[in-house]
């Protein structure tokens, strides 16, 4: 498996208007004295959530939670495992999560996390991803801030990785073969 260096999806400076578009989205919805907590879904949008995090400019605690669906496969397994371990979350009544990651593909991933977080009483949840695949979602999820729709295939680069390599790309470019 190669890298189409040349195909291109999103370039960096796509990714950083995505990131403008998005801070701007972000700052008429939320207003200062919201109490405003965002959940990282792990491994993948750690580097989104830190770049939109500091276009949005807006110091606001950051949460990890780990979703796994994939192991080393390009289809989702249609199991999703979540875990805390990182760190745990707090106490989320009445505050208004803003849940970030980087791909909706099936749907499986953010259907679980959203089952998992609604008990905990938040004020609001919404949903805010860099990418979304084009294909008919098995898990329809309403996403509040999109950054970009892609083709359906796997895309690799600015924290998504295949097999965990590639993240370190600047680019998010094509996984060729697939
Ligand atoms: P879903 O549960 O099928 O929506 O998958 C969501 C998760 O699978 C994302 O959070 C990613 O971690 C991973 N994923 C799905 N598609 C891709 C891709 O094209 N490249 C890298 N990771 C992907
Ligand atoms: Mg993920």
């Amino acid at each position: 498996m190669n890298i189409a260096a040349t195909n291109i999806i999103l370039s960096q400076n796509d990714i950083q208007n995505c990131l403008e578009r998005l801070a701007n989205q972000l700052r008429q919805a939320y207003t200062q004295e919201d109490n405003v907590v965002a959940i990282v879904l792990l491994e993948g949008a750690r580097r989104f959530a830190a770049d939109l995090i500091k276009e949005w400019d807006r110091k606001i605690p950051l949460y990890f939670l780990r979703a796994k669906s994939y192991g080393n496969d390009v289809q989702s397994s249609g199991l999703v495992e979540i875990t805390t371990s990182d760190r745990l979350l707090p106490d989320l009544t009445g505050k208004r999560v803003l849940l970030i990651d980087d791909i909706y593909d099936t749907g499986l991933t953010l259907r679980a996390v959203l089952d998992y977080l609604a008990p905990l009483q938040p004020a609001d949840i919404k949903t805010c991803i860099l990418l979304e695949k084009h294909h008919p979602h098995a898990r329809k999820i309403p996403i509040d801030f999109l950054g970009a729709t892609v083709p359906n295939t796997f895309v690799v680069g600015y924290g998504l990785d295949y097999a965990g390599k590639y993240r370190e790309l600047d680019d998010i470019v094509e996984l060729e073969g697939m």
